[in-house]
């Protein structure tokens, strides 16, 4: 079991666009077994993605060229023994506008079993504006 988790930055996006994405990785995610969690902060995408080597690699390959979104760095990529997010193949979390709410708002949704690189890196991109 792998677990990535990259970021991006949006193209010009509309409400609309989020929401054919989350519902896009959610049929698909099923499907092929990933699971994980998509923040957005208004400009910048965040995602964690785990699933099985080989359908990541597709996955990541398919979503780096959607033009919805550019610049994709990933930021780590983890050989796991247990899914961090077993129950949602794939999770929004809008950070709300208000910085010193995100780290907050975050925190109560990250799993205790995240590695902790992994924690920081997401804590530290929802204090970003
Ligand atoms: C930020 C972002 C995150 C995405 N996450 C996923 C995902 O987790 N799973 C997925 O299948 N597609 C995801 N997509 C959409 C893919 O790039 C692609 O449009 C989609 O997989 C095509 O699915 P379809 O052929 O069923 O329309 C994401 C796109 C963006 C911009």
């Amino acid at each position: 079991m792998r677990q990535v988790v990259y970021i991006s930055t949006a193209a010009k996006i509309a409400e609309s666009d989020l929401e054919d994405i989350l519902q896009a990785a959610k049929d698909n995610n099923v499907d092929i077994g990933v699971t994980g969690i998509l923040l957005f902060n208004g400009q910048n995408f965040l995602q964690v993605l785990e699933g099985s080597d080989e359908m990541l690699d597709a996955l990541v390959d398919r979503i780096e060229v959607d033009p919805r979104h550019s610049g994709l760095v990933v930021m780590s990529d983890l050989d796991i023994s247990e899914r961090c997010f077993p129950d949602w193949s794939m999770q929004l979390v809008r950070l709300s506008s208000s910085v010193e709410q995100r780290k907050e708002e975050l925190s109560a949704v990250l799993p205790a079993s995240l590695d902790d690189t992994v924690r920081k890196q997401l804590l530290n991109y929802a204090a970003l504006n």
